[in-house]
């Protein structure tokens, strides 16, 4: 609509066609969009040298999001099932029906978000920015602040935190989790964390340096896996 460029990526077909859907739905010209995984297909780019990006917007999954179980009953005890009726699971949002995904541990889930980003911040031009949905999630009794994760990691690779907008998300109802035995939050708000890679001149010596620094160690302990 804005008359910009885009080229997407996603690994499950089903959301690939529900864009084109869409795409006809609203009279829209389709974008290119690539089906694959992002860890390979950004490789690609980096590549074939021929592209370099004006912003990145990406809708990440978080962590465990996309397996945990949904529980819409009125209560539940905590670690029994949820009550059936009410109870659902997307299998749209399912990215890999690999037994390895759904034990994902919070440790591979960052090391593929530093892969992921760290491949975003070459194919990204200088001054250009970088925005990241992403929601923080309850899981086995305790509160996770992804939001907080990305934060982190992204700058561990050079971005800069700019701020974030909280996206409030009226269509979520709230629910009565944990009654009767713990307090438990509806969460109905995501984050839209944005960063920028910042103009190598408005960056200080030690800040320069402390990103080549990195991206040096990320080369040498990719090299020493190779090896
Ligand atoms: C939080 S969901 C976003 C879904 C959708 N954009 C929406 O607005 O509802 C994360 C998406 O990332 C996709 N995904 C997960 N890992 C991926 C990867 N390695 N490469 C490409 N897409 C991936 C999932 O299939 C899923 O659609």
């Amino acid at each position: 609509m804005s008359n910009r460029n885009g080229i997407g990526i996603e690994i499950n077909k089903d959301w690939i066609d529900i864009y084109h859907n869409i795409c006809d739905l609203e009279s829209l010209k389709p974008q290119k969009m690539i089906h694959g995984d992002s860890r390979e297909t950004l490789k690609t780019f980096i590549d074939k040298k021929r592209y370099e990006f004006d912003f990145i917007l990406t809708d990440i999954p978080y962590w465990k999001m996309d397996f945990v179980e949904k529980s819409k009953g009125t209560y539940k005890k905590v670690g029994e099932d949820s009550k059936g009726i009410y109870s659902e699971k997307s299998k749209l949002s399912r990215f890999s029906s690999d037994s390895k995904y759904f034990e994902r541990t919070k440790e591979d889930w960052e090391s593929l978000i530093g892969d992921i980003f760290s491949d975003c911040f070459s194919l990204l031009k200088s001054g250009s920015y970088c925005a990241v949905f992403i929601g923080n999630m309850y899981h086995k009794g305790r509160y996770f602040l992804l939001n907080a994760d990305i934060a982190r990691i992204l700058g561990q690779i050079g971005f800069i935190l700019k701020g974030e907008i909280v996206w409030y998300d009226v269509n979520k109802k709230l629910h009565l989790y944990g009654i009767n035995y713990s307090w438990i939050p509806s969460i109905v708000h995501q984050f839209i964390m944005v960063f920028r890679k910042e103009r190598n001149n408005t960056l200080n010596k030690e800040e320069k340096e402390s990103i080549q620094t990195r991206n040096l160690e990320i080369i040498k302990n990719k090299s020493s896996i190779k090896e």
